[in-house]
């Protein structure tokens, strides 16, 4: 089939990509973090769809898309007191919410699993695709498993163009990594995925709630905020499926090369004059043909923002090793890194 890329200010072009939808197909669009690969959320085939075209694992859950906060209550039962508070700083935003499934949410949504992830994105594309829709979407990033993921509508015709109708071009994707996965099924929130919703962030609010609700709590002082991050960022068997598998990754074999700046930038330019392809902060990086920046040391928004349309530009290079400087894990910087480490896998060369 042939993939049209469609201009998303035009609203017949989200009522033709809703149609697609409404029939079972599947439809690419633009969201803050990267480009979805939608399908209907309730329709257990039209689901199995985004499994074929990404060939992606069948243990892996998908995140379901809602474009208004009341969209939530029929597809999970207990919500959390937490949920308001979360989703009233966050949302529309890079947050998603893990919570018990309700039984309209078929299966292979959420990959035999009895929680479901729920996010309402913040743009007005992928809100008004979903409105247009009227059913909650299915989408994971719109690139087949394993790859960079998305952030502008020529990655996902790159990529999975002839598989799917229509992708609805809502311009290049601000944020640049996916959203922030964090579970709050259970006794204590935990981080699944870093995104740019950061620890803080989170901590601030989950500090608050429970200090009103813990007995004597007074709702000023003592601010606690219990909040982990999943082992399973590093664990064999982790809880968060996704985060098994190898992720983002370039085709060229990509090293991440963490320590502090100078001395990783110094290793680096050393590969490079043998012939490798780098990616660098802007404040350490060179003029060379096969050095591209990735925006200031400290700057972790721009670096978010480039990344995965960096890493496809040094694949395009052509040559047979990548080394990349890794952002301190601080903030923002701890999903960036996170994205480069899992995109390096056993390849990690530490300089501290
Ligand atoms: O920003 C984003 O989140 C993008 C845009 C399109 O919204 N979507 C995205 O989806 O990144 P995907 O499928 O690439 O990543 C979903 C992550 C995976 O790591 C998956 O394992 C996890 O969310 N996940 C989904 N449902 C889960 C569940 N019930 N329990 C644990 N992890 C879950
Ligand atoms: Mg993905």
């Amino acid at each position: 089939m042939e993939t049209i890329i469609l201009d998303a200010n035009k609203s017949e072009n989200i009522d033709l990509c809703a149609g697609v939808l409404k029939t079972g197909g599947t439809v690419a669009f633009s969201t803050e973090t990267v480009y979805g690969l939608g399908a209907n959320a309730l329709d257990e085939d039209a689901v199995a769809g985004i499994f074929l075209i990404k060939g992606r694992q069948k243990d892996n859950p998908l995140i379901v898309h809602v474009a208004s906060v009341d969209d939530v209550n029929p597809l999970v039962c207990d919500i959390p007191d937490l949920f308001d508070f979360l989703v009233e700083k966050f949302w529309p935003g890079p947050l998603t919410l893990i919570m018990k499934k309700s039984s309209i949410v078929p299966y292979n949504v959420t990959a035999g699993l009895d929680t479901v992830a729920v996010r309402m994105p913040d743009h007005p594309v992928a809100l008004a695709l979903i409105r247009a829709f009227g059913n909650p979407v299915a989408a994971p990033s719109a690139n087949p498993s394993g790859l960079p993921s998305p952030t502008k509508a020529k990655h996902v015709l790159n990529d999975i163009g002839g598989k799917i109708p229509y992708i609805l071009d809502g311009g290049d994707c601000d944020v640049g990594i996916e959203s922030t996965v964090l579970d709050i099924s259970g006794e204590i929130p935990v981080i699944l995925r870093p995104g740019s919703v950061t620890y803080d962030e989170l901590r601030s609010v989950i500090g608050v709630v429970d200090n009103f609700s813990s007995p004597g709590g007074s709702g000023t002082a003592g601010i606690s905020g219990t909040l982990r991050i999943a082992e399973s960022m590093t664990d064999a068997t982790p809880k968060s499926p996704g985060l098994k598998y190898r992720h983002y990754s370039p085709k060229t074999p990509l090293t991440a090369v963490t320590g502090p700046p100078e001395k990783t930038a110094d290793y680096i330019i050393s590969r490079v004059n043998e012939g490798a392809a780098a990616l660098m902060f802007d404040d350490f990086a060179f003029s060379h043909p096969y050095v591209m920046t990735l925006g200031r040391f400290d700057d972790h928004i721009t670096q978010a923002s480039l990344l995965f349309d960096t890493l496809r530009k040094l694949d395009d290079i052509g040559v047979s090793d990548i080394f990349a400087q890794v952002p301190e894990m601080d903030g923002l910087g701890f999903a960036v890194a996170n994205r480069l480490l899992k995109a390096a896998g056993e390849n990690i060369i530490n300089l501290s």
